[in-house]
């Protein structure tokens, strides 16, 4: 929706910039807002450890948490903010979301910080592509989420002699082998976004390249190729594993049931990972990781980054200096490792890692013929794109009398209408450029 303002993005800078109450209570220089939807416990701890750091070098961080995962609240919440001429001065902003705030000339250009302190050096280039707008460092990236793990239950995957799924067709019958034994295979919400997610997950099981041509490049073909057909009917046979006991539930009462045992699987990007030690669980120990059936070879995922907003430039030098910090190794290490993702850094080192976070860096290391950008997470399409195709998807899972077909012409159409705008033009996360 951003990008359709584009064209009055001097117009709506203005907005932006005029001094705002915030801003002058805000006025000293140490001090920054940020914006962010780090709520639940563990990712608490691990914006916490970011204040604590940012404190050592006397920046205060003012706290503007936004509830809702994936960031379904925050994302509506800064762009009702920004209009009120209340822009915070750090938000969570990810994926194809920087370039539309970018093109409005609201960021704050990191260049400087970037070229200094080298970063095209130390990032993986694909997070490199991702900061950057317009050949301009626009957000500072701080971990990498893997959107296609998947955790299994050691001691019941053991009592039942259950290997960790690789394929469908082991998915399935490791899930019979569940109900059999009276245990709910996945546990699921049915919550939009997390339904998408599954889905996103079904398609990445025909590879990357499939994978970016029905959300990245959107093309009607994709959408109506037997690939998305099967992919849907996958989504609705996880849907019957539930017996019609799924609900609306928000991920961390997911993981929740995980960890007490209602469900012998989770597929949840890695921040799972850092929940599930709010319950006293490790990796190898309660549980294990693997991938989402079909993908082993694969990353979905979702890079977490915080832009800043330009606008009053007394808040630059505390803006530049929390950008320098971020990147730096040991805050990449430590924050990751609270937050479950992994560094955005090539040089980090995976001995210091967990066997999940390993899998997830190796993986992600072997670059751009293995990644696939999570369109859940806005790493594929811009949002009104990203909200109209979850929605697609979660219309389909809720009406089971809904045709596999009918949702492929609906998703066609969608792609059809977004690709009005671009010409098919490939997105600012087609690092297959
Ligand atoms: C973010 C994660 C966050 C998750 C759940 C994702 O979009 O990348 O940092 O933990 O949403 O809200």
């Amino acid at each position: 929706m951003l990008a359709a303002w584009a064209c009055s993005g001097g117009a709506l800078a203005a907005v932006v910039q005029a001094p705002s109450p915030l801003s002058s209570a805000s006025s000293s220089s140490a001090s920054l807002q940020v914006l962010h939807w780090w709520t639940s416990a563990s990712e608490r701890k691990a914006a916490d450890l970011l204040v604590e750091r940012l404190r050592d070098e006397r920046i205060d961080w003012q706290d503007a948490a936004i509830p809702g995962g994936a960031g379904i609240g925050a994302g509506k919440v800064l762009k009702g903010r920004v209009l009120a001429g209340d822009a915070p001065e750090a938000a969570q902003m990810i994926g194809v979301s920087i370039a539309e705030w970018a093109d409005l000339g609201l960021l704050l250009e990191l260049d400087n910080v970037a070229s200094a302190g080298n970063w095209q050096r130390f990032l993986f280039p694909a997070i490199d592509a991702l900061i950057r707008h317009r050949k301009h460092a626009m957000a500072v990236p701080l971990g990498i989420h893997r959107v296609n793990t998947l955790y299994y239950n050691r001691a019941l995957f053991a009592r039942l002699r259950l290997a960790p799924p690789q394929s469908w067709a082991e998915f399935e019958s490791v899930a019979a082998r569940l109900q059999a034994a009276g245990v709910q295979p996945l546990a699921q919400s049915s919550e939009a976004w997390q339904v998408a997610a599954l889905f996103e997950n079904l398609v990445l099981d025909n590879g990357p390249a499939f994978y970016r041509e029905l959300f990245v490049r959107r093309s009607p073909a994709a959408a109506f190729d037997a690939r998305t057909a099967e992919a849907l009917r996958r989504l609705r046979v996880v849907k019957g594993w539930s017996r019609g006991q799924l609900e609306e539930r928000g991920w961390t009462d997911v993981v929740g049931r995980f960890a007490r045992g209602q469900a012998g699987m989770l597929i949840m990007g890695d921040w799972a990972k850092a929940e599930l030690a709010e319950y006293g669980q490790a990796p190898d120990r309660e549980y294990a990781c693997a991938a989402a059936p079909g993908t082993g070879r694969y990353h979905l995922y979702s890079v977490d980054t915080l832009a800043m907003f330009a606008g009053d430039y007394r808040h630059q030098g505390a803006q530049e200096k929390m950008a320098r910090l971020l990147v730096t190794p040991a805050v990449q290490a430590d924050f990751n490792a609270l937050k479950g993702g992994v560094p955005v850094r090539r040089d980090a080192d995976p001995a210091r890692m967990d066997s999940c976070a390993r899998a997830s860096w190796t993986t992600f290391a072997r670059g751009a013929a293995v990644q696939a950008p999570s369109m859940v997470h806005r790493m594929a399409t811009d949002e009104a794109s990203r909200d109209a195709i979850i929605a697609e998807v979660h219309r389909f899972f809720l009406d089971e009398r809904a045709p596999v077909e009918q949702a492929q012409r609906r998703l066609a159409a969608l792609f059809r209408l977004f690709n009005l705008g671009t010409q098919g033009v490939p997105v600012a996360q087609d690092t297959d450029r």
